[in-house]
């Protein structure tokens, strides 16, 4: 069979086989698709689209493009995934909370790319964090102290590596059958038991509706199942960021305030409902209230903030910035953008927000740019808050770069103001879970329970 009469069947909307699929992306990893072919491919299926077996066997060749790890002999070990949102620091926070709390976590982080942060580039507000574990350092680490949260490893899905990148050159990233399989093939190499998927919805996210969010957790729900991996997916709210702060440090602190009991409500909520389903799925906590109430327990003890700095001590980073996030990178500019008038936040747009965060240079512009770890915002006020006039209602944290006024512009426009009260937005949109998740969980022998 001739790639270009795959592409063609593709371009002529019709249903490949496995065969056909598994020729083009093992081609393609091999070096023997050239890009050009790939990338009329991939556009021929954002137009086209994939069906649900189409798109579980394109998950299937991208897995077997590389190695997959087995982690069977740390127990059940839990993964959670973001697909992308401003402010964004959940996995700071839910990782070593379920570490803690006894369930192996096992986490393979991204860089941030447009508006979206990654993970990486936060922890890399640690001085000396590591980033490019090997597979022996993550197994030994994970054995050792039961949570790492490292980058994706170049053997694991290494189809996808090479996709994405012509998808973020081509205009073909927003396809759901595409953005599905990436995921899930990244999160079936990584060999996690149980996946917490967090589907985010709104102007700051991939998603902007409810039902295409839906459908896209259907989807990798449905992936994931077919590969033996029990995931639920939560369809959380991006319209406004998540939590107060955007920005690499300024992010890592507020998450260390978390961990401390003294974080915002909206990330505290997130953190607890991930978490929550984490240590359900793991097998740790009988019920999701119960998981609920032990990672409660493990913030107020202070033993989820423990394991964070057991984290990044583990990855070689300077652990008295987990002790005093003070000594985190800190901009030498700070301006404060002050209410008018006296009124309620109507809406705060993400996109406007993450925009800015990018021209402080928190963000890249293009894949690999450098970062700025100290520069971010941070809002004063939320969709909901009054603020009375002349209270302040955001920070822009800056190191006197060119695009600090744009910046400060879009932060200013990223609010809607009114003059009555406004309620707050909702959070949680919806759960979609694989029917096995939803089983009562059996726990492993000689595993200790919550009661
Ligand atoms: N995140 C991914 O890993 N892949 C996509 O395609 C989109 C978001």
């Amino acid at each position: 069979m001739r790639v270009v009469e795959v592409i063609e069947r593709k371009r002529d909307g019709a249903k490949l086989s496995a065969e056909e699929i598994d020729r083009i992306v093992l081609g393609f990893t091999k070096g023997e698709v050239p890009d050009y072919q790939m990338a009329a491919f991939l556009m021929a299926v954002v137009w086209r689209g994939m069906d649900d077996e189409e798109t579980a066997w394109l998950t299937d060749s991208m897995v077997r493009s590389g190695k997959r790890l087995d982690l069977s002999r740390y127990g059940r070990v839990v993964d959670k995934h973001s697909t992308g949102g401003i402010g964004d620091k959940v996995t700071l926070v839910v990782a070593p909370l379920v570490a803690a709390c006894g369930a192996p976590v096992a986490k393979m982080s991204g860089r941030g790319l447009g508006i979206t942060g990654g993970t990486l580039d936060k922890l890399e507000s640690f001085r000396g964090y590591r980033v490019d574990l090997t597979t022996k350092e993550l197994m030994t680490q994970l054995g050792r102290i039961g949570i790492v949260v490292t980058g994706q490893t170049k053997d694991l899905a290494p189809a996808d590596g090479a996709m994405y990148a012509l998808r973020d050159a081509t205009g073909t990233v927003p396809s759901i059958p595409l953005i599905a399989s990436s995921i899930m093939s990244k999160k079936i190499a990584a060999g996690a038991h149980a996946v917490v998927l967090d589907v985010k919805v709104g102007a700051g996210a991939f998603m902007r509706t409810v039902r295409q969010a839906r459908e896209l957790a259907r989807l990798m729900v449905a992936i994931g199942e077919a590969h033996g991996l029990d995931v639920t997916a939560e369809l959380t709210a991006m319209e406004a960021p998540l939590g107060n702060a955007v920005g690499n440090s300024l992010e890592v602190a507020e998450a260390i305030a978390t961990l401390r009991g003294d974080g915002p409500a909206d990330l505290r909520d997130v953190v607890l409902a991930a978490g929550a389903e984490m240590l359900y799925l793991a097998r740790r906590a009988r019920t999701r209230a119960a998981g609920r109430a032990m990672l409660e327990r493990a913030i107020a003890d202070g033993s989820g903030l423990a394991k964070l700095r057991q984290l990044v001590a583990a990855q070689g980073g300077d652990v008295t910035m987990v002790d005093d996030p003070s000594r985190l990178p800190r901009a030498t500019r700070l301006r404060t953008l002050t209410a008018e008038r006296t009124a309620y936040v109507a809406r705060l747009d993400a996109s406007l927000v993450g925009l800015a965060s990018v021209r402080l240079g928190a963000g890249r512009e293009k894949k690999g740019d450098p970062i700025d770890h100290a520069t971010g915002i941070v809002l004063r006020a939320k969709p909901g808050d009054r603020v009375a006039r002349g209270e302040p209602y955001a920070e822009v944290h800056s190191s006197g770069g060119s695009g600090d006024a744009e910046a400060l512009d879009m932060v200013g426009r990223a609010f809607t103001w009114r003059r009555t009260t406004v309620r707050p937005p909702k959070l949680m949109l919806g759960t979609v879970r694989s029917s096995h998740g939803g089983s009562a969980p059996l726990p492993p022998p000689g595993a200790s329970l919550d009661p």
